[in-house]
């Protein structure tokens, strides 16, 4: 199967920035009727955020058999996205509403008991928090018949920051191994037939199920967007299933194959890139920024680059003033704002500095803006 992918960059470019399309569907079924918010709901996107220390689980008067459970982010791991709060209340005996804490902020009661809740979600609570970047402590409560039976917290990280790597004491939350796949299979497809995983729309595809809101940005990879999800993550790795196929230069190169040999060609190549990274700049996924970058250019290479004397930079002019390094509009290319990539090119290039375009000489780099 994935043989027949390979060179296949055609085969995708039908599909090329699915962007808007998906973006449309997503906001049709923000909050709406697929994940009907129960009674209480209150949006967390709303919550205050300030930043607590860590703190140990709280065991209040927890009454054995009782499952309230936070299972992402789960207690101690380390998180890279904030999509979902998936909590399970126990259903042994019922936990019929909860409360959830989380970024210095309280919901109302979350009632789970209505009979169409139950018959849908079962005891599954999924949220849409918007957690804030770093540390952050969930506690949840659960109620049966107004009183309070059982509470849960889980300690955990929200890595946002390229290349970001998280503090001790937290390692990566990991979803597909068979005991977690396990709680799900009542209600989703865990062990989707190959010919399934082939499927291209978020409604078709399993993956979909659980994953659409991954592409619910502007710009959509092509692969990611036809939801060709098993062409990177491998389904027959284990224990955890989905592993990237192979590493990541190589696995980009299957379709970029004409991008790596312009990496090749050049004299200088950027350190990131010379280690084998690409994930680091780029979404393989989906993001709001052009050219599937994780985050705004000049905020991309600021964040690794955070010593750059930007006051002074290119130009150490008697006059004291630098050469700006954002604008509206990059006189070389039009189609884009003026930042770091007007004069570097973010893969490598001719000169130690990868000026743009293989240039090797200063005054050709500052002529492409700048004509005479
Ligand atoms: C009792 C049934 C049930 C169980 C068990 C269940 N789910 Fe779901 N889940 C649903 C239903 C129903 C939907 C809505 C499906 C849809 O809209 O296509 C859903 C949707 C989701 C979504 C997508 C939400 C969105 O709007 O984007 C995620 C994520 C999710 N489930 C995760 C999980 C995980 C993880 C597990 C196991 C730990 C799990 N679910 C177990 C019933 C269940
Ligand atoms: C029952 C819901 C559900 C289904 C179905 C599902 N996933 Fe996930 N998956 C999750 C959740 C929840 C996470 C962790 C949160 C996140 O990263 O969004 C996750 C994480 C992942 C990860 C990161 C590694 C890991 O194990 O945490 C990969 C890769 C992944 N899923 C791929 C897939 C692919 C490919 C499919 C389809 C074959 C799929 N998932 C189907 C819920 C699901
Ligand atoms: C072009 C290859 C490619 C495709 C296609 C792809 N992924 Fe990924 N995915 C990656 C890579 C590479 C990473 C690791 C990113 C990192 O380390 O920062 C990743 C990480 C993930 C993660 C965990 C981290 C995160 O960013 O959320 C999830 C979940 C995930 N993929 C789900 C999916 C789903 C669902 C699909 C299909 C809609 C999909 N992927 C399609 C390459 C791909
Ligand atoms: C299965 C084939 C395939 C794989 C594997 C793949 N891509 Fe792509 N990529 C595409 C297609 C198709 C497009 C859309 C091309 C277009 O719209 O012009 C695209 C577009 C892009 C773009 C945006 C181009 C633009 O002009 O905005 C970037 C950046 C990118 N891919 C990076 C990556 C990285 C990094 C990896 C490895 C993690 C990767 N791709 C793996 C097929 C693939
Ligand atoms: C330091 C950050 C960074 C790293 C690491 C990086 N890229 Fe890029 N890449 C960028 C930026 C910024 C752009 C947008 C440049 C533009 O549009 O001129 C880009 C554009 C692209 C494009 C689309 C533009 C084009 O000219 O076709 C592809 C494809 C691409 N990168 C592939 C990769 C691959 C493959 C890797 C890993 C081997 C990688 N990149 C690593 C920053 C990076
Ligand atoms: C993930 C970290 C990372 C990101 C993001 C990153 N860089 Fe780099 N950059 C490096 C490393 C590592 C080196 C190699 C430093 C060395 O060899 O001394 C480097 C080297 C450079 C150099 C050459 C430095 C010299 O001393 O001549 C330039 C220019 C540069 N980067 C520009 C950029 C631009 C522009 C961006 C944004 C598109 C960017 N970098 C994003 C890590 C990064
Ligand atoms: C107007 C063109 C231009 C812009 C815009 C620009 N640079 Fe440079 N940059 C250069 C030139 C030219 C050099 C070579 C050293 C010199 O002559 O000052 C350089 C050198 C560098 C170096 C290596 C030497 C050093 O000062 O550390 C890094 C790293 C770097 N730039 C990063 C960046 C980043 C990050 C941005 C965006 C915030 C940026 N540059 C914006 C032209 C530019
Ligand atoms: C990618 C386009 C680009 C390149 C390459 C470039 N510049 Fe600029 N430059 C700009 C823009 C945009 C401005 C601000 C608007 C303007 O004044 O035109 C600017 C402004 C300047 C200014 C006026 C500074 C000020 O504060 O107003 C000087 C001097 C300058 N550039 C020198 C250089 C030199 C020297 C080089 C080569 C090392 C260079 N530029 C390369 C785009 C570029």
């Amino acid at each position: 199967m994935i043989r027949a992918f390979r060179n296949s960059l055609g085969r995708f470019m039908k599909y090329p920035n699915h962007g808007r399309q998906l973006v449309r569907f997503a906001t049709q079924n923000q909050g709406g009727s697929r994940i009907a918010p129960p009674a209480g709901f209150l949006p967390m996107r709303s919550f205050l955020i300030v930043v607590l220390t860590a703190l140990a689980l709280v065991p209040l008067a927890i009454v054995p058999g009782w499952a309230l459970e936070i299972l992402y982010p789960a207690d101690g791991t380390a998180i890279v996205r904030s999509d979902f709060l998936i909590i399970k209340a126990g259903d042994s005996p019922v936990v019929d509403a909860i409360t959830v804490e989380f970024g210095g902020a309280k919901s109302g009661m979350i009632d789970i008991s209505g009979v169409e809740y139950r018959k849908a979600f079962g005891d599954f609570v999924i949220l849409l928090p918007g957690f804030e970047p770093g540390q952050d402590t969930i506690r949840i409560e659960g109620f049966a018949a107004g009183k309070q039976v059982a509470t849960a917290s889980s300690n955990f990280y929200f890595l946002t920051k390229p290349g970001e790597v998280a503090p001790s004491g937290y390692t990566p939350f990991v979803m597909h191994l068979p005991e977690k796949e396990a709680l799900c299979a009542p209600c989703h497809n865990m062990s989707p037939e190959p010919a399934l995983l082939d499927n291209e729309s978020a409604e078709k595809n399993p993956c979909g199920s659980c994953h659409r809101r991954r592409l619910n940005y502007e710009y959509v990879h092509g692969p990611a967007g036809v939801f060709q999800c098993t062409y990177c993550h491998d389904s027959d790795s284990r224990p955890a299933k989905y592993v990237n196929r192979v590493e990541e230069a190589p696995l980009c190169g299957e379709c970029h194959e004409h991008k790596i040999e312009e990496f090749k060609s050049r004299k200088y190549i950027h350190g990131p890139i010379e280690a084998g990274l690409c994930s680091v700049c780029h979404d393989s996924h989906a993001s709001a920024h052009f050219g599937q970058l994780t985050a705004a250019v000049n905020d991309l290479c600021l964040s690794c680059h955070s010593g750059l004397d930007r006051e002074n930079h290119v130009v150490r002019g008697m006059t004291g003033k630098g050469h700006p390094l954002e604008g509206p509009v990059d006189p070389s290319a039009p189609d884009r704002k003026f930042s770091c990539i007007g004069c570097h090119d973010p893969h490598g290039g001719n000169t130690p500095s990868y000026f743009q375009r293989g240039i090797s000489a200063r005054m050709e780099l500052c002529q492409m803006c700048h004509k005479k």
